[in-house]
């Protein structure tokens, strides 16, 4: 069983949530160097996330393990999707964008979806998951906690928007936290 694992991003906030939804596991995360630039080629979530798992695993000769995860809105096709990130300067641009491409959209349905890849240090995926929460884009803001998307995206079986939910809640219902409750078995038999 390996014990080190890069993830394959830039983002330390991104790590330190990893280090702690893999407490289980006595694993130590470690970032990718910021001189190796990935680009994210894949037309879906997982594409994107074994692209990145792969790349860092076969260049740095480690195991890698890479997320990826974005908002489908149904009304848009599934937009902005793998372009979540990229859909505006700043998440208040990005919501506001949002916001005003459904002005007049009836039909709020959205998901979250998160995917995980793990390769090993010859770049194979070993394991793979997906995690998905269901949800609806509200027409304003509520509640300030969390990032991104979350203070748009309403989840109705708790009635709150993934902003207004304390972090545990969120950790137990969002797409991130199904991806990982996935792994984690995954991981134990490995
Ligand atoms: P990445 O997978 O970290 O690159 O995230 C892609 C983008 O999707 C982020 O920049 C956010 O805009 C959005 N996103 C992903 N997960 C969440 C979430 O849990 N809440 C809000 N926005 C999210």
């Amino acid at each position: 069983m390996f014990t080190k694992l890069v993830v394959a991003s830039s983002n330390a906030g991104k790590v330190r949530e990893m280090q702690e939804l893999l407490r289980d596991f006595d694993f130590e995360l470690a970032l990718k160097p910021p001189e190796l630039d990935i680009e994210e080629t894949g037309k879906t979530f997982m594409e994107n996330a074994i692209i990145k798992a792969s790349y860092i695993a076969t260049t740095l000769k480690q195991w890698s393990i890479a997320d990826d995860s974005g908002l489908m809105v149904n009304a848009l096709n599934g937009q902005p999707g793998i372009y979540s990130a990229r859909y505006g300067k700043t998440d208040f641009d990005r919501i506001n964008r949002l916001l005003t491409e459904l002005k007049y959209s009836v039909d709020r349905s959205a998901q979250f979806v998160c995917a995980i890849a793990i390769a090993n240090p010859e770049g194979e995926i070993v394991i793979q998951t997906e995690g998905i929460c269901e949800g609806e884009i509200l027409t304003e803001t509520r509640g300030d906690n969390g990032f991104g998307y979350d203070p748009i995206f309403f989840v109705p079986e708790v009635n709150q928007t993934f902003a207004q939910m304390p972090s545990e809640l969120k950790e137990k219902l969002s797409h991130r936290g199904k991806a990982f409750a996935n792994l984690i078995p995954l991981l134990k038999s490995f």
